[in-house]
């Protein structure tokens, strides 16, 4: 059984921020949320985050019914902050993974390797280390030649003979409860810093290991902003690497941003200064760029965008949507549609083989299959207090400049004049003419004279 406990009491002083450290995004997830991400895996039974500065935004961000909090009102350390599980994990019998807040790219890969080093040699700890080629700011890490962990020192604790041990306690540790448990409370705060440290406690718990994680970047914690954006830079190359491989062809990959929680099919192709966000999935096929940006959206296959911006939205196979459309608050276009220029559809429907190619506005409005809807037709669908819906059958065209007020209904195979306010629904078959007759007078100059 394992328990997985994060440590992000810490301030983060270093971020210069309001926002407290572990709450910052890294590819739209927050440091804290990846690396709870990354236990996931193992299948914790229970996950515990260790809270302290600015506890109430930082509980509130993550809110989730799986997670439980234990809060740290004072900083006193690493150990310290592990001392205040012990009422919570009383009698519990398995082993503790302890993470760090702050190092939001370990793999979960790693984690695996480090519990099951752990079990199979039955050890009382064993912990993640790294040889750096320049250690410093870390505790390091004396080994015998089988990996049994003899000291941990802080770097501030070295003396400078020490100071040359390349090799460093990433922060991630697996403990077996009930020895770690036996110790905590005679933990002491004699050192350089006058902190409870957890490494003083893993030299004392019984047969401690060490495991060297593979790829050091996956231990890069984060302490100010220039290292997040560092830690972004080597998300970004697993990201894009992971899809070049997959038989995704990006133009430009350096221009390119991919959230790592975006789904990508083979034979999709990203052309330069796109950026594809959050939970948006992509089918074989389609084009997607130059300059657009895609988030929490789902793309049937062949679908081209080019200059666009899509958010929370659905675009169904072999739809062509722009240059410069506007697709957001759950749009949802049909099959072989072409949304052009200049348009934006906000929580509007549209079904197959229906046009809507320049300058148009749709909010709250439904457009059945192959409508056309005309340059510069609009939706008035916000009355200064209420948001109201327009319906528009199947086969319908709007005129040029028409201004549909809703709510409103416009039947099947409807045709709108040029130019028309149309207030009114409008049955089946029909066609609408909404505006004055044009009058024409003629020598009108010499009467005004
Ligand atoms: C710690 C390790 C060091 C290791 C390094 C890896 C100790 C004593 N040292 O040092 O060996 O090389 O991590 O990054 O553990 N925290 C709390 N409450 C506290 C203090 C810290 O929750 O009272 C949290 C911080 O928010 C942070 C984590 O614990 O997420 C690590 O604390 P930090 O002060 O950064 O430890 P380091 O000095 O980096
Ligand atoms: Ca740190």
């Amino acid at each position: 059984m394992v328990v997985v406990a994060i440590l992000a009491a810490g301030r983060g002083t270093r971020m210069k921020s309001s926002l407290p450290k572990v709450l910052h995004s890294l590819g739209g997830r927050s440091l804290v949320e990846r690396v709870l991400a990354s236990a996931e895996p193992l299948a914790p039974s229970r996950r515990i985050v260790i809270v302290g500065y600015q506890a109430q935004e930082v509980k509130a961000a993550l809110h989730s019914p799986e997670l439980e909090f234990v809060e740290q009102t004072v900083q006193l350390g690493t150990g310290h902050a592990i001392q205040q599980l012990l009422p919570h994990l009383e009698g519990y019998t398995g082993d503790l993974i302890v993470l760090n807040g702050d190092v939001p790219l370990l793999r979960s890969e790693t984690l695996e390797k480090l519990l099951h080093t752990h079990q199979t040699h039955q050890n009382a700890a064993t912990i993640l280390t790294a040889y750096l080629p320049n250690p410093k700011g870390y505790g390091r890490v004396f080994c015998n030649d089988q990996d049994f962990v003899q000291q941990i020192v802080e770097e501030k604790d070295c003396n400078p003979a020490q100071r040359q041990n390349q090799r460093i306690n990433a922060g991630i540790y697996c403990f077996r409860w009930q020895n770690l448990a036996q110790v905590l409370p005679h933990l002491e705060a004699n050192n350089a810093q006058k902190e409870y440290y957890l490494t003083d406690a893993v030299t004392q718990v019984g047969q401690v290991m060490a495991v060297d994680v593979e790829d050091e970047q996956e231990i890069l914690g984060i302490n100010d902003r220039l290292q997040l954006a560092t830690a972004y830079e080597i998300l970004q190359k697993r990201v894009k690497e992971k899809w070049l491989l997959a038989g995704v062809t990006l133009v430009d990959p350096n221009s390119i941003t991919i959230d790592d929680t975006v789904e990508l099919q083979p034979d999709v192709i990203i052309e330069p200064q796109t950026h594809l966000r959050g939970n948006t999935v992509i089918q074989t096929g389609s084009r997607i760029g130059p300059g657009s940006l895609i988030e929490n959206s789902q793309l049937g296959e062949n679908v081209t965008i080019h200059y666009s911006v899509v958010t929370d939205s659905v675009i169904q196979a072999g739809s062509k949507i722009g240059p410069y459309a506007h697709l957001r608050g759950h749009a949802q276009v049909g099959n072989n549609c072409r949304i052009g220029n200049f348009v934006e559809l906000k929580n509007t429907q549209i079904g197959d083989r229906t046009n809507v190619a320049h300058l148009s506005y749709l909010g709250d409005a439904t457009a059945g299959n192959q409508v056309n809807i005309g340059a510069g037709t609009i939706t008035a669908n916000y009355d200064g207090v209420k948001k109201h819906r327009t319906i528009i059958g199947d086969r319908s065209k709007t005129g040029s400049n028409s201004v549909l007020v809703a709510p409103i209904t416009l039947g099947n195979d409807v045709y709108v004049a040029a130019g028309s306010t149309v207030t009114e629904d409008v049955p089946d078959d029909c066609l609408v003419i909404a505006r004055s007759r044009q009058v024409v007078k003629p020598g009108w100059r010499n009467k005004s004279e």
